[in-house]
Parts: structure tokens; sequence; C-alpha cells
């Protein structure tokens, strides 16, 4: 089949639709990046008019190909204990205090990754909380992403080489299992987390029951939404927290200038949100744009890796 002819009008007609189907917000500067995506899965439908592939991404069965695209057209970089100086105030401040508190009430620590690309994420959590004595049972990590390509490689768990940069020497040894060049994460480890496919931009979020979760990770996600689809996700977020339940974002994400009832506070040299407690004065986010959130120190020799 000879190149597709992907006219302009198609590709704002699907900017459109991913805006509304998955909150993604691509501006016309991104409009290459769509036409790439295009041009791959065009042929695979056997489709050569762009806005026949419009037509059919609109219609029932449409939600198939939907899931397809997007993760063409989303980015899933990350890494293991991406962003350093928020780790450090996962193991010294926020998963001991954590813990402390399930051993004290009986209730396990709940975490929610959201957007957790290919696994990285959940599984440096876990390996946080096995670190600090988490028992099986104890701490119930639910990693979800849009990207069933990406769930379904975060829950195998193995690793190439390239990708273990966040992992120091004694991490590996402890929590990988060396096969087929590559390291599969331990069984403890992969047993406090579960994976499942999920839609942020979703109008209703069933399975998460209100004041249910003592944190969320969400980093390097809203990036991709606009600011209807953010807000829309903070007010179910901060549902979903328990009182006093924290929120990570990414190091250039902020909910700055928008209305939010999290409140902000310092976390080991970052910006994290909270729940704040009944009774609590709430501390509002920056009213500038916060200085301190800038890019931290990057991990040495860190690898970076896409869904
Ligand atoms: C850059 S990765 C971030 C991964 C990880 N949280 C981190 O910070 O390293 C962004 C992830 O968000 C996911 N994503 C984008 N839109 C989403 C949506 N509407 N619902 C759930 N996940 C989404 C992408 O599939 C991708 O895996």
């Amino acid at each position: 089949m000879s190149e597709p002819e992907i006219d302009r009008l198609a590709l704002e007609q699907l900017a459109g639709l991913l805006l509304e189907r998955a909150g993604l917000k691509i501006t016309p500067d991104g409009y290459y990046g769509l036409r790439m995506a295009l041009k791959a899965r065009m042929p695979a439908l056997g489709i050569s008019d762009s806005q026949e592939y419009v037509r059919r991404l609109k219609q029932l069965a449409g939600e198939q190909e939907l899931r397809a695209l997007l993760p063409l057209v989303t980015v899933g970089k990350t890494d293991f204990f991406r962003d350093t100086r928020q780790f450090g105030g996962l193991e010294s401040v926020l998963m001991p205090a954590l813990l402390k508190e399930s051993r004290q009430t009986g209730r396990p620590v709940r975490i929610w990754s959201a957007g957790c690309a290919t696994g990285e994420e959940p599984y440096s959590l876990s390996m946080v909380a096995l670190e600090q004595g988490a028992q099986p049972g104890e701490v119930d990590i639910w990693a979800t992403d849009l990207n069933p390509l990406a769930v379904e490689t975060a829950a195998q768990g193995l690793f190439p080489l390239r990708r273990m940069g966040g992992v120091s020497e004694a991490r590996q040894d402890r929590f990988f299992t060396p096969e087929d060049g590559g390291f599969r994460v331990r069984p403890d480890v992969k047993a406090l987390i579960r994976f499942e496919g999920h839609n942020l931009a979703s109008p209703v979020f069933p399975g998460v029951a209100p004041e249910s979760l003592d944190l969320i990770l969400c980093r390097n996600v809203i990036i991709y939404f606009d600011q209807p689809t953010i807000q829309r996700l903070m007010d179910r977020f901060w549902e979903a927290l328990r009182p006093g339940g924290v929120l990570l974002l990414g190091y250039s994400e902020s909910l700055f200038r928008l209305p939010t009832r999290f409140e902000m506070f310092e976390l080991e040299g970052t910006f994290a949100y909270r729940r704040a407690l009944p009774g609590a004065p709430l501390r509002r986010p920056h009213s500038k744009a916060p200085a301190a959130q800038a890019r931290p120190t990057p991990a040495v020799g860190t690898m970076t890796a896409r869904a």
C-alpha cells in the first residue's frame, strides 16, 4: 500500500476525539506525532483515507482502535526511583509514617500509582516498602495505566539491563533475579502490586472508594491533559484520599492557579499535596509558580525507556 494521505482536518478531528475520550491535549505542534501514528495505524487497518480512519474511530468499535492508537501518541518514559528527591521523601518520611500507622490501626497502606507506564514506579514503591519491613498484606499498591501494552509489560516484571539504571547493585541483588540477559523482579516485590488498565480521563472511577487511599502518585501524566481534565482528576483524587492522604505529582507539574482543595507542603525539598485533616487550616498551593519544584538533579547513570 502507498503512503496514506493524511489531511489537516482529519488531524484536527482526531485531536478533538483524543481530548474527548482520553483527556489528551494535542496542540498543532503535536500534529507531526499524530501524523506518524496514523501512518502506522492506517495501513494496519487497510485504510488509505484519513477521514475514513476518523470515522472508524468514532464508531462504537472504535474503542479498540483507540487503545491501539493511544500508545503511539503518549510517551511512557519512566525510570526506577525516578526523581531521587521525591523518593528520598518517600523513604525517610512518607513510607515510615504510613507503615507505622498501618501497624497501629491494622489497616493496610493503600497506594495508587496512577499512570504507572511499564511498572518501574510501582516496583520502586514496593522495594521501598519491603526495605522498611512491609509484610504481605500490609501494603497494597494499585498500579494502573491507559496503555494496555504498558500494563502487560509492567505485570511481566522482566526488565532489560538498559532499564535498570536507577536500581543500585544492592537492590538489584535483593529484589531481582537475572533472566535472559535482563532482570526479573522477585515474587515478594510483585506480591504487593495489582496491575490494571484504567483511564484517568474517564468520568467515573468505579473501584476507587472515597477516602480509601493513603498515597497517590500521578507523576508525569497530567502534562498530557487539558485544564478541565486535570481539574476533574484532582477532585477525584481528593475524594479518593483519606484525610491526611498525600498526592505526588511529577517535578514539572503543579496545581499552580488551579482551584483545588489540596494543601501544599514541602517534602524533602520538593512539593507535595495533601488532603488536609478536618479542622486543620488549609494552606493553599502557591500563588506564584513554585521555584523549588524546578528540575531536581537526575540520578547519576539513570536510563530512560519508552513504553
Ligand atoms: C511519562 S509516563 C509516566 C510514568 C510514571 N508515572 C513516571 O513518572 O515515571 C506517562 C504515562 O501516563 C499514561 N497515560 C496517559 N494518559 C493517560 C490516561 N488518560 N489514563 C491513564 N494513564 C494515562 C501513559 O500511557 C504513560 O504510560
